[in-house]
């Protein structure tokens, strides 16, 4: 039987194996290009996202899961289904698969059965939803328990997650719509005013990830192409890793303020847990070079942070739906 962890971002969708030693089997971007009055699907994930900007008017690029949110249903489970079948499981093995999906810090009833209905649209019978901040937790390698919270930070594309759990609950947290794609906006938007170059988003977000750094000695410089502000034409210019770095902080220090309000709320004997055991850094963003280290001096405390962050959801998705006891303690099942 196949035993599958899901976590629907809002810029990557991620699938885990959990009954084989596969383990991440699918990491593709969560969007659908759709044309025409009829919104008729012409490519899902890495192909979608690859049209991004460079498509006549008739086609758009929509993200059908967003920000926890499932905006449209028709296209979600498009999605979802294709990328079942990329990983080549069959509509027969799907109906008996355990499947185990990560849903937003405090989804409320209407969004759980928002997830259910897409769960039946692509055929899954068997399905356990837990709430992000638990799996982070779990896959970012902390060990959840009645007596040790954890303090937990997760920077994906669209949101951003802070909360203490305890294998009791969530005692406290805050999800707000910073992440990634913010700061790729303000790159294209620094590069055109500083550059005079208008970029796309997607090499906005290219310049992002592959020089962005918040080290203090950030040197890298990065060839980025579009057309000119001024003269509209085909373009190309030099930009740094310090320029990049500007647009990169402001969001992680709205970030830390949150943050910090989170712990300045904590009962004394939790603070003095988290003070003792430090944070857990997931998500995407956790990957530009030096920015688990700034975290840790600004909340001055211990970090910890795992070797592919951005999968830190969806293997502690892994981790639980493989032990019957942190499944009782943390998923609630559709019915
Ligand atoms: N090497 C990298 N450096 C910096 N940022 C990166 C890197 N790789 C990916 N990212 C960014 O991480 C973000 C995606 O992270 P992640 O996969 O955790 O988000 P998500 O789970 O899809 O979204 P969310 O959790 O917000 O719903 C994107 O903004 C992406 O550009
Ligand atoms: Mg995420």
């Amino acid at each position: 039987m196949w035993k599958l962890s899901i976590d629907l971002g809002s810029s990557v969708t991620k699938i885990y194996r959990a009954d084989t030693s596969s383990g991440v089997v699918l990491a593709e971007p969560s969007c659908v290009a759709i044309a025409g009055e009829d919104r008729e699907v012409k490519a899902i994930g890495k192909e979608a996202k690859n049209l991004i900007g460079k498509t006549a008017e008739y086609t758009s690029i929509i993200y059908p899961v967003y920000e926890g949110e499932i905006v449209d249903m028709r296209l979600a489970a498009a999605m979802l289904k294709e990328f079942f079948s990329r990983i080549g499981i069959k509509a027969s093995a799907l109906r008996r698969a355990q499947v185990l999906m990560s849903v937003p810090c405090g989804a409320p009833e209407r969004l759980l059965s928002q997830y259910a209905n897409l769960a039946e649209e692509c055929g899954l019978k068997k399905v356990f939803f837990v709430e992000q901040p638990y799996l982070a937790a779990v896959g970012a390698g902390a060990v959840l328990s009645d007596s040790d919270p954890v303090f937990c930070l997760d920077i994906g594309g669209g949101v951003t997650n802070v909360a203490v759990v305890s294998a009791d609950g969530i005692i406290a947290g805050v999800s707000m719509n910073i992440g990634g794609n913010n700061m790729d906006a303000n790159i294209l938007a620094r590069v055109a005013k500083t550059n005079g170059l208008r970029i796309g988003a997607l090499t906005a977000e290219r310049l992002k990830n592959e020089i962005g750094s918040l080290a203090p000695t950030a040197r890298g410089t990065m060839v980025a192409e579009g057309s000119s502000v001024e003269s509209s034409r085909p373009a190309a210019a030099s930009v740094q890793a310090a320029e990049l770095a500007d647009c990169i902080r402001v969001y992680i220090d709205k970030v830390l303020e949150y943050a910090g309000a989170v712990l300045r709320k904590l009962p004394a004997e939790v603070a003095a847990t988290v003070n003792r055991n430090g944070v857990y850094l997931s998500g995407g963003v956790m990957k530009l070079p030096y920015l688990p280290q700034y975290i840790g001096a600004k909340l001055e405390m211990r970090y910890h942070v795992c070797e592919e962050p951005q999968f830190a959801t969806v293997l502690g998705g892994g981790t639980v739906i493989r032990d019957k006891s942190l499944l009782d303690a943390f998923a609630k099942e559709n019915e």
